[in-house]
């Protein structure tokens, strides 16, 4: 049986959502699934906004024969042609032949690369429009949110912003298809997938500015009505990495238990001087893709590693990459090391954060060999005061 749902008189949602898939992009965890949105619209000619994942293919095809009723399909718009949306497009020309493909040079060149059929291709621009009777849609190019070949599309009549993966997040659609916005799974999504390309999406953000927008129909996720000020509020934020909030992350690998202790007493010590906003985790056990998102929400974050093979303990090292390859920036850190016989891995840490734009060290780093030592918790409340007194600033 079909699934669609009328977003408006003309327009319908034929999306599916996926509960089974265990990680998205073959990388990340989805507890509560992802959905994959497709859109159709029926004006005079009919244009399909995207496709979804091949897992969705069944259902995806129900949804469409069912909305397109007796009309036929005129053009399919291909804003992204990562195969979460793009993997049905030769199943869509092969079953509606005369259908106009519409997406940017790049894209059509993707097309070439991922699949081997022929097909018309309308090629567009930044600017270009498209008259369908009523409606009037207005190509945005958005390169690199999330690859090169992006184009968002707004409808001028409805003020409808087709937003591809921006202003998407993880979560499948349980019903509400509207304003269902979980900001932690949106920065979740948001920083994971597209946090390196901040300059790109604060261009998108400029572009988008500039239109009178009523409702977001993003590729993952819920449609965004009520919801449109707060989701560019913390798209904004997060482009720039600007921390959204005063706290401190605490993330920490530990071996033997030696490194959490140190953690952990800084936390309370922390907590004692009246910082209400930590969060922490043991980086062997956590899933990273949640630590990297709580990275790009706080201002501070306190790293502690064991030193292992003369480097930084591997989950740790896994998070430094994630933060280092995502491009966070402006962040004030915290270094702590543990070494039995030669602690290296904080200096390793702090050469590679150091890379980051607006990094800023708060302490020499916290040296440990095996155990914290009470000759030591002068200087370890030294380090509490600091990170204590930058958070006032
Ligand atoms: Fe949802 Fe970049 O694909």
């Amino acid at each position: 049986m079909h699934n669609i749902r009328n977003i408006t008189d003309d327009l319908i949602y034929i999306g599916c959502s996926d509960r089974k898939l265990a990680l998205f992009e073959s990388a990340y965890k989805v507890p509560d699934g992802v959905s994959y949105n497709s859109y159709l619209l029926k004006d005079e000619k009919t244009v399909l906004f995207d496709t979804v994942d091949k897992s969705c293919d069944v259902q995806f095809f129900k949804n469409l024969k069912a909305a397109l009723g007796e009309n036929k399909l005129d053009y399919l718009v291909i804003h992204h042609m990562e195969p979460d949306h793009a993997a049905l497009i030769e199943d869509v020309i092969e079953k509606y032949p005369e259908t106009k493909i519409v997406c940017t040079a790049k894209a059509e060149q993707m097309i070439k690369q991922f699949f081997d059929f022929d097909f018309n291709a309308l090629i567009v621009k930044e600017g270009d429009t498209l008259n369908t009777g009523k409606h009037e849609l207005q190509f945005v190019l958005a390169p690199m949110v999330h690859w090169p070949e992006v184009m968002v599309t707004y409808d001028k009549t409805t003020k409808t912003l087709f937003s591809a993966d921006a202003f998407g997040s993880f979560g499948a659609i349980s019903g509400n298809l509207y304003d269902n916005l979980n900001i932690d799974e949106a920065r979740r999504y948001y920083t994971n997938i597209v946090g390196k390309y901040g300059m790109q999406v604060q261009m998108l953000l400029k572009k988008a500015a500039a239109l009178d927008i009523e409702m977001i129909c993003p590729l993952h996720g819920t449609i965004l009505k009520n919801d449109i000020k707060l989701a560019f509020e913390k798209y904004n934020k997060w482009s720039l990495y600007e921390p959204e909030e005063k706290g401190v992350l605490i993330a920490y690998s530990s071996v033997y238990g030696g490194t959490e202790n140190v953690l952990e007493i800084l936390a309370g010590k922390l907590a004692d001087k009246g910082v209400k906003s930590i969060k922490m985790f043991n980086m062997s056990y956590a899933d990273s893709s949640i630590v990297l998102a709580e990275a790009f929400k706080y201002s501070h974050i306190v790293m502690g590693s064991t030193t292992y093979n003369t480097g930084v303990f591997e989950s740790m090292h896994v998070f430094l990459h994630q933060i280092i390859s995502h491009n966070l920036q402006n962040r004030k850190f915290v270094l702590i090391e543990n070494g039995s016989w030669a602690a290296t891995c904080g200096g390793q840490m702090r050469a590679e954060l150091e890379k980051l734009k607006g990094t800023e060290f708060l302490n020499d780093i916290f040296c440990i060999k095996s155990t914290l030592k009470e000759e030591q918790i002068t200087e370890l409340d030294n380090v509490v005061n600091t990170i204590v007194n930058s958070l006032k600033v």
